[in-house]
């Protein structure tokens, strides 16, 4: 028999116990390992358990792509990871040599271009995510991309990296990519902010540009990226602005990025991008990566290791900057590496295959089909595959984005893969990057003459001086001669398709002399299934091209008024915001293939647009309905394109700018009501007098087309 005494004794124990245990326990267990305690809290408590050594050591490269943690509080190191379109190998620790691990051979998705070309933010996001899982799956807490620098020049050798021509394109698309790969608990990094738009002279180059071009044609892209698209980092690139170097620049990173965009994320340096400790401190840099310090020299000579603890010590560098700098690593890192919540991700996986071939198929555009040559006819029963870039891996190369991919299907595998079994595929190289070679040039003649049809694959490829980090193209016609191998497999064989696989506009002056051209990007490690499909008509081709081809390189603005690309010391855009179509329209200029073009193998009919109001009060927003309808004979996508024209303003504007557009699936006869929603800010520009965006009342036209060339309809409406 328990006595009374005992019984009581028991419950007191338990009382005393449930309230003291976790007292004792929430004293030992501390608020910034908490994670059901607000992150802000979090990084505060962290910070304040830090010595001054300890926050220094966050702000800087421990090797070339990794940077401190906190081993005696248990915040773990960042991990980063190259590049915009799959996961870059291994390296060494210190060295850009690859360090030869045999499970890092990862998906490579398709360029930035074809994910532009797609014009679809569902595609746009399922890309993010897909690359975001293969990051987490290495154990990457940053992925050292997307890049959104606007396309002002063909020569530009990294455009094949960003996303085209037009702001409004670039904000739309990377806000969904962005997101989809932080929600992987890995950070993207949005670079090379800004006005990174060249590689001649990258590391020190000033650019002039006005305030007005500034934000209305190079920062939007980057402004989505941070207000819409949360972005957790971004990359200060190499030139400069207004004499100073982006990675120490004021007005970038603390004016507009911080302040003016409030963004909490962390702006990390490009790789040696950095000068000078107490600029780079002062003006907004939180961590310093891959400077080149002299040789014996170590990390703890980066300006932002030792040098930056002298300053700080001696106080010439201030410590709430410090620690503001610490505030928005800790930030990131409770988001990353800290978190524990993140899922595991996946790597090199058929599912990501099947996402990239998809993202491919999506991007590639059908500029001309005459004579109906594609999809392929089942009457064709032989084709010479013709074209180094048939069998070229061009996964590999390019810079930074460089890949040791799982797989890469070369267009001509493609090819074979889907009608090997029952048709004769003959190949011949006909040109090659390396040599010219007349047996090559005669061998493919000869093969074209003796088949039904002719699939050209050329272009450029992802060598120095062609689309490639680090150097800009020469020349905007196609290299090793292909003009003329074109023209001349044309004459022997009119049943011709050429292919193109780049990622910037190249001469065409071949383009009337042939019945049908794809522009089909680097399309990654399923290139070559998701041509042979659209090829095939198995897929409907839907894209449409991110930027203006024009005929000659003198038609674009920044080379018709012979700046691009500047001198030593500076480049000027001159052109100011007249970049792509914008100047077409202000030259009155046909470009070769506009913006935003791109050919079905179906066809769309545009009904009559009306604005649910015409008169529109200055707390409304417009909404625009259009009826499509896909009258052909198969099902397939287009892309209706929204632009504004101010019939009346105070500056001078361009003729129209994309604000609005939609990829919209229909199935034969269907019909649906295109529906736009456009907010006031499509009817705004840049006022450099008032030093912010402005609208003016008064009376604009909504455009609607299937490319900046081709509009189909037109409203008027009158904002009050
Ligand atoms: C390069 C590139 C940048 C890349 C970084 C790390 O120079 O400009 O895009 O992420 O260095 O490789």
């Amino acid at each position: 028999m328990i006595s009374k005494f005992y019984k009581f004794f028991l419950c007191l124990s338990v009382l005393v116990l449930s309230i003291a245990l976790p007292l004792l326990g929430q004293e030992d267990f501390p608020i910034y390992l908490d994670n059901t305690r607000s992150l802000e809290a979090r990084v505060d408590h962290a910070l304040s358990l830090m010595t001054l050594e300890e926050k220094v050591a966050l702000t800087h490269a421990q090797s070339k792509f990794s940077v401190r943690g906190v081993p005696r509080l248990g915040v773990p190191e960042l991990w980063m990871a190259d590049g915009p379109h799959g996961i870059r190998e291994e390296l060494l620790w210190n060295a850009w040599q690859p360090a030869g691990w045999t499970n890092d051979s990862t998906t490579a998705f398709p360029a930035l271009t074809a994910l532009a070309a797609t014009w679809n933010v569902d595609i746009a996001y399922l890309y993010g995510k897909s690359i975001g899982a293969e990051a987490r799956y290495r154990k990457k807490d940053v992925l050292l991309g997307p890049g959104v620098n606007i396309y002002r020049s063909p020569l530009n050798g990294r455009n094949f990296e960003y996303m085209g021509e037009d702001p409004y394109l670039a904000s739309q698309l990377v806000v969904p990519y962005i997101q989809g790969v932080q929600e992987n608990g890995v950070a993207a990094c949005i670079k090379h902010f800004a006005l990174n738009n060249q590689e001649t002279n990258r590391n020190h180059i000033n650019v002039k540009v006005s305030e007005r071009a500034l934000h209305e044609i190079y920062l939007p892209a980057f402004k989505a990226a941070v207000i819409d698209g949360n972005v957790w980092s971004v990359m200060a690139g190499y030139n400069k602005y207004l004499g100073e170097w982006c990675a120490q620049n004021n007005i970038l990173l603390n004016d507009i990025l911080k302040d003016s965009w409030d963004f909490k994320g962390v702006v990390i340096s490009d790789w040696d991008a950095v000068h000078n400790t107490l600029l780079a401190a002062k003006n907004g840099l939180d961590i310093e990566m891959g400077t080149n310090v002299p040789k014996g020299k170590s990390y703890q000579d980066f300006y932002f290791a030792d040098p930056y603890l002298k300053v700080l010590k001696s106080g010439q560098a201030s410590i709430d900057e410090l620690d503001d700098k610490v505030r928005r690593i800790l930030r990131l890192n409770f988001k990353t590496a800290m978190n524990s919540d993140r899922p595991w991700g996946s790597f090199a996986t058929k599912e990501h295959a099947m996402t990239a071939r998809k993202i491919a198929e999506e991007g590639i555009v059908l500029l001309k089909n005459k004579n109906q040559v594609l999809p392929i006819k089942s009457e064709v029963k032989s084709i010479a595959v013709i074209g180094e870039n048939a069998v070229k891996k061009l996964t590999v190369g390019g810079g930074s984005s460089n890949l040791k991919v799982k797989t890469e299907i070369s267009p001509l595998e493609g090819l074979q893969n889907k009608f090997g079994g029952n048709m004769k595929i003959s190949f011949s190289a006909g040109y090659s990057s390396k040599k010219e070679s007349a047996v090559l040039y005669d061998e493919a003649i000869e093969n074209a003459s003796k088949s039904d049809l002719v699939i050209f694959v050329g272009g450029l490829n992802k060598d120095k001086g062609q689309d490639s980090e680090s150097r800009d193209r020469k020349e905007y016609g196609l290299p090793y001669d292909q003009d003329k191998l074109i023209v001349d497999l044309a004459k022997v064989n009119k049943n011709i398709v050429v292919i193109l696989l780049s990622g910037n506009a190249t001469a065409m002056p071949w383009a009337s002399e042939v019945s049908t051209i794809v522009q089909a990007w680097y399309g990654g490690s399923e290139a070559g299934n998701a041509l042979a499909n659209i090829l095939a008509g198995d897929i409907n081709p839907s894209g449409k091209l991110p930027f203006t081809i024009n005929h000659s390189l003198d038609d674009y603005s920044a080379h018709a008024l012979g700046s691009f690309p500047g001198d030593s010391e500076n480049v000027e855009y001159k052109e100011d915001i007249f970049v792509g179509y914008r100047w077409n329209d202000l030259k009155l200029m046909e470009p070769l293939f506009p913006f935003g073009h791109g050919l079905s193998y179906t066809s769309f009919s545009y009904g009559k647009a009306r604005a649910v109001k015409r008169n529109i009060k200055s707390q409304e927003n417009p909404i625009i309905k259009v009826p499509l309808k896909n009258i052909g004979k198969r099902s397939g996508a287009e892309v209706v394109q929204v632009y504004v024209h101010d019939v009346e303003s105070s500056v001078k504007r361009p003729y129209k700018e994309l604000k609005a557009f939609t990829k919209v699936f229909l199935e034969p006869g269907d019909e649906e009501i295109v529906v736009f929603e456009l907010p006031r800010e499509a009817f705004e520009f840049y006022s450099e007098k008032e030093k912010k965006w402005i609208y003016e009342p008064g009376l604009f036209k909504v455009l609607i087309g299937s490319s900046s060339q081709e509009i189909k309809q037109e409203v008027s409406l009158n904002l009050l």
